[in-house]
């Protein structure tokens, strides 16, 4: 083969080891089949950051975002359900954690409440 169209065959071959590696580390999980609505809204809207588990994600840190570890029993279990529901609907800012967005404009009370239960519900798990 001749030099030029090997480079061009290996630099395409080396693109699509990139794309398709890239594309493996930012796939988003999926909420199982037959999860509850919390679990699939936390899939959906929590999870970028806190990660699945709720021990913060490691994408979220190369974007030097510290979300915690909400499984940590110690500190979610002494804050009380109306502190947890306040920095979900009104995000981190108005106590001067920044973070933290607020859901307020995109949940109900009601879903607010179940990822509250389902915060919860995480720390128990391990
Ligand atoms: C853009 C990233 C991001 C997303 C998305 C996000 N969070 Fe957070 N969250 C943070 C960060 C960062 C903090 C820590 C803020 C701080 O301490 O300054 C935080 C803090 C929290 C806390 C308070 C923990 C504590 O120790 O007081 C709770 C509860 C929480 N998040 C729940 C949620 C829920 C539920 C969702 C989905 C509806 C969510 N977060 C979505 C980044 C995020």
């Amino acid at each position: 083969m001749r030099r030029p169209v090997l480079v061009l065959v290996l630099a395409i071959a080396a693109i699509g080891v990139f794309t398709a590696g890239l594309a493996w580390l930012l796939e988003t999980p999926s909420p199982r089949p037959g999860a509850s609505r919390a679990e699939r809204l936390w899939v959906a809207l929590c999870a970028e950051c806190h990660g699945a588990d709720g021990r913060g994600s490691w994408r979220a840190t190369l974007f030097l975002i510290r979300p915690g570890d909400l499984t940590d029993a110690a500190a979610i279990g002494r804050q009380t359900d109306q502190y947890l529901f306040d920095i979900i609907k009104e995000g981190g800012s108005p106590i001067g954690r920044p973070g933290m967005p607020a859901f307020g404009a995109a949940l109900k009370d009601e879903d607010i409440r179940a990822l509250v239960a389902y915060l919860r519900g995480l720390g128990r798990a391990r």
